[in-house]
């Protein structure tokens, strides 16, 4: 049984994501979405909001499960529930340029490989920080976000500040 990890803080999880999942899950008998907590990092969504939000999302794959990965080293996490492969989506040789020196390093650690897959050219431009921004300013991201995504920024929302004129 192949069981590979597609990690990532998910906040919150879009459809350049998904297309990397459902690829990865194409490839593996089994696809772990490992949702991640970097306490460097500010979160719009908690911890169990960005789970559900996946699973919600991902309920109708097959193969596909989502939890926490916890704290901690990803390798590690990767060794406890035999996971032979971590699955990232690139969109930009930039992207490349941040994941080799952890590709390398996990694989130093525990011996798990590292798969990238190239994102599909229509979500190339897609990062959950752009998403948070685009919508926070007003755009229109449905196109960008599944539905249970926009149902919960939208309820979220901050009540927006009238703006006098005249
Ligand atoms: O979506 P993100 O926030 O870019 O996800 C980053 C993530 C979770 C993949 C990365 O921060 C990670 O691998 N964290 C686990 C901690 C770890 O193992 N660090 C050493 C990497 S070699």
């Amino acid at each position: 049984m192949r069981r590979a990890v597609c990690p990532g803080s998910f906040d919150p999880i879009h459809n350049g994501h998904l297309e990397v999942i459902a690829r990865a899950a194409g490839l593996f008998d089994e696809v772990i979405v490992g949702v991640s907590t970097n306490y460097a990092k500010k979160y719009r969504f908690s911890l169990d909001e960005r789970i559900d939000m996946a699973k919600e999302t991902l309920a109708s794959l097959q193969g596909i499960i989502v939890e926490p990965v916890g704290e901690g080293l990803l390798a590690e996490y990767c060794r406890r529930r035999g996971v032979s492969a971590i699955v990232k989506g690139l969109r930009s040789s930039s992207d490349f340029d941040y994941e080799l020196p952890m590709a390398t390093m996990n694989r130093q650690l525990t011996g798990v490989e590292t798969v990238f897959l190239p994102a599909e050219g229509h979500y190339v431009h897609l990062s959950s920080t752009l998403i948070k921004e685009v919508f926070t300013l007003g755009g229109n991201v449905s196109e960008f976000v599944p539905r249970s995504v926009l149902k919960r920024l939208h309820s979220g929302e901050p009540v927006r500040e009238q703006v006098r004129r005249g």
